[in-house]
């Protein structure tokens, strides 16, 4: 989704907001542009297509300018020069004692909503005068009003785009007030920004005020990040009010600013960060920054966090792909998610951040889980585990749907929020929506620190992925469902080791001990990943296969229900073959008529649990001459004959017998009601190998399965995508975080 850079200091500003743009190209995007404020000019330099195309563009741009003289193109030679390594003395600009004047720059990566991918349509947009220009994220809902109020005003549109009527309705409201002062700017865009109705994180630069970078936002990212610089003798002193509060008391400091609509860009330049709030309007001047609230005056009281990603983080590290890396980094990011939520001392599970709303936990009636996409995936998956393990209902929803259908919601609901990137417009207005009309608590599950899902919810759990930068979610998913997992024993855990009163929660871990155990058996899982990563290659014969396809169905049952799903989601949004995930048994009830010589059916089987269930499905599949492809421990004979290729899955490391004793001597004492409807006086042990083929050994707790079985489908699609000589990392019209609704 679109990308916001801005920059406002003494450095090389075309180099800043480029480098910026490229750490944005990940977020999904199809024309780029930056605006440059210098002494003489401001100037826009915009394209559709990928970054290079600007950068390319610019370079023409500063080779034409130096070619011209002054006199031919006295404005375009000037500014160019100025902070971009030229040699200013040469275009007559008066240095100060540094060499470089503060200037400012902005750029954005475009992902078209209003108007078609075009040059145009890409930002940054001048006002009519040319004295402003504007990047935007976002979607102004009332650009049509806008637009005929500022017709008949006089204003003129050449692009398609809300955004050049947002920057004209600003300059119009400037014009009325003036824009001699800096605050009067301020002032002038308050009164705009009150008007607008919509989503927006904006930056602006102005021709008359070069030195300064204002930005503001409401429902859509936007960082602010800074790095003290030397303070030399000679530096102007900040304005008054533009003093920053340090530890050995109220000073003045020099920092340069940098603002992004994500960290990631900021991450090479910055070691400290503020999220900004909605209708807050920021603005940078002589290294310095004040906040203004849209309806208060100035915010005096605002901290900056330092950040913990590593520049490392953001190279690909040899791989290919970041996608490919991020897969490759499962053991790793698993062992964190994990190690993250283990107190050391006791060996318990901890969950601290909880702590401020444990008691509407265990109060807790009913969890409803909102999210999208691949967090939607993470989410049933965890209605499965929570409903199995702790007894209480879990309802999943579809957060863009959520609030436009008049939920029912009751009193002792408890709602979790999953999003990787703590941004997505959808879920954050579903969350919006229960907090203003539900005293409900929410917990965010989320990869991103101070992201606006983790400042909207009460509490937050880190899935601890670390940085994701490939489009398609990999190492993101697989953290989400441990998280979940240990989300769901930290549960179990709390009642037997607090005695604390959970409504509806079973005591299903009787003693300490049984912790521990699954504690060293989930630190042993990461060995599942390891061999499923090892055998690539042979995955990669099969994506082969897959690749010459148009459609493909991915299909399970039970825990892998969530992952079938996750897999044709992973395989249509990289490789573009149109995929479809079901419940096995759902198969029957319609895709089935799809199935022919020409549609593979990847089918989950994961060990031996439905075994007798799956065999039907592939026999169905197999009368009608679909291509089976079978994912789990295919030790079945009758699996292996009907399947045109077995990926194998050793699922030793998913199992311990002595979970055996931990979860299946569980009985449903706490739920009533369940029990009087059903039979359920049966161990799980019981239960699965009712289901199990004789002959092919115990049927365990399968929880870690799914994961097990996620990174197969996670390499299927990556290696499919890459026959198809697809951007694995940029899928076309697909974005990292999506801040549109
Ligand atoms: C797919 C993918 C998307 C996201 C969805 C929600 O690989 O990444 O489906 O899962 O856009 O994003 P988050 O989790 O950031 O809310």
């Amino acid at each position: 989704m679109c990308g916001i850079i801005g920059y406002s200091g003494k450095k090389d500003i075309a180099n800043i907001i480029i480098e910026g743009l490229q750490s944005l190209e990940y977020r999904g995007y199809d024309s780029a542009g930056m605006a440059l404020a210098g002494p003489y000019n401001l100037d826009i330099y915009k394209k559709s297509g990928k970054v290079s195309v600007l950068k390319e563009f610019y370079k023409k741009r500063v080779l034409e300018a130096s070619s011209f003289t002054d006199k031919n193109s006295p404005e375009i030679g000037k500014n160019l020069s100025h902070n971009t390594g030229g040699d200013s003395s040469k275009k007559g600009i008066s240095k100060n004692a540094n060499n470089k004047l503060i200037c400012s720059g902005i750029g954005h990566t475009r992902w078209a909503t209003h108007g078609i991918a075009s040059d145009i349509n890409a930002h940054p947009h001048f006002s009519n005068s040319s004295n402003i220009a504007i990047v935007h994220n976002g979607i102004i809902e009332n650009y049509n009003e806008l637009k005929n109020f500022l017709l008949g005003e006089g204003y003129i549109f050449k692009s398609q785009t809300d955004t050049e009527i947002f920057v004209n309705f600003i300059e119009y409201n400037i014009r009325k007030i003036g824009d001699n002062e800096v605050d009067d700017i301020v002032f002038a865009l308050k009164v705009a920004l009150k008007k607008i109705k919509g989503q927006y994180a904006i930056l602006l630069l102005f021709k008359n005020h070069p030195e300064i970078l204002i930005g503001a936002k409401k429902n859509a990212p936007l960082v602010v990040g800074r790095t003290l610089v030397e303070n030399k003798s000679n530096e102007s002193m900040p304005e008054k009010g533009m003093f920053i509060k340090t530890k050995k008391g109220v000073q003045s400091q020099n920092y340069e600013y940098f603002v992004a609509s994500d960290i990631l860009p900021l991450a090479q330049y910055v070691n400290e960060v503020r999220f900004l709030n909605d209708n807050e309007i920021f603005l940078i001047k002589s290294n310095n920054i004040k906040i203004f609230s849209l309806d208060e005056s100035v915010i005096t009281d605002f901290k900056f966090y330092p950040i913990d990603i590593k520049k490392e983080n953001i190279s690909k590290n040899g791989y290919d792909s970041y996608m490919l890396k991020e897969i490759f980094e499962q053991p790793i990011s698993i062992k964190k998610c994990i190690k993250d939520k283990i107190d050391n001392k006791s060996n318990l599970f901890c969950l601290k951040t909880l702590d401020p709303i444990l008691q509407d936990i265990f109060s807790a009636e009913r969890i409803i889980i909102l999210s999208c996409g691949t967090s939607l995936n993470a989410a049933i998956y965890g209605k499965y585990i929570i409903e199995k393990y702790c007894n209480i209902p879990v309802s999943i929803e579809q957060a863009s749907e959520f609030r436009y259908r008049n939920p029912l919601v009751r009193n002792k609901d408890l709602f979790i929020g999953i999003s990787q990137s703590g941004e997505t417009a959808d879920t954050l207005k579903a969350l919006e929506y229960v907090k203003e009309n539900y005293n409900a608590k929410i917990i965010s599950i989320s990869n991103a620190k101070n992201s606006t899902i983790t400042r909207l919810a009460d509490v937050n759990l880190d899935i601890c992925a670390g940085l994701e930068i490939g489009v398609a979610s990999t190492k993101a998913f697989t953290n989400q469902l441990m998280t979940l997992i240990i989300f769901n024993f930290w549960l179990m855990q709390k009642t037997s080791t607090t005695g604390a009163n959970l409504s509806v929660l079973p005591e299903r871990i009787s003693k300490v001990s049984d912790t521990i155990d699954i504690i060293s058996f989930l630190n042993s899982f990461s060995s599942a990943i390891s061999k499923v990563l090892a055998n690539s290659d042979k995955i990669q014969k099969v994506a082969l296969f897959i690749s010459k396809f148009k459609s493909a169905l991915f299909l399970g049952r039970d825990t892998l229900f969530p992952i079938a799903l996750e897999g044709a989601l992973k395989l249509k949004e990289i490789s573009y073959i149109h995929a479809e995930g079901y419940s096995a048994a759902e198969m029957k009830h319609g895709p089935i008529a799809l199935i022919d010589k020409n549609m593979p059916v990847i089918t989950l089987i994961g060990n031996t649990k439905f075994l007798k269930k799956n065999l039907s499905s592939i026999e169905e599949i197999s009368a009608r001459n679909g291509k089976i492809i079978t994912i789990g421990t295919v030790g079945n004979l009758e699996v292996k004959a009907l399947s045109k290729y077995c990926i194998d899955i050793d699922f030793s490391d998913c199992f311990k017998p002595s979970m055996d004793g931990f979860i299946t001597k569980a009985s449903f004492t706490h739920n009533k009601e369940k029990q009087n409807s059903e039979t359920y006086s049966s161990s799980f042990t019981e239960k699965f190998n009712e289901n199990c083929t004789p002959g092919l050994g115990t049927i365990q707790d399968d929880f870690l399965i799914p994961i097990t079985t996620t990174v197969v489908i996670q390499l299927l699609a990556y290696h499919t995508a890459i026959y198809k000589k697809c951007d694995v990392d940029k899928p076309r019209n697909l974005a990292k975080s999506v801040t549109v609704e």
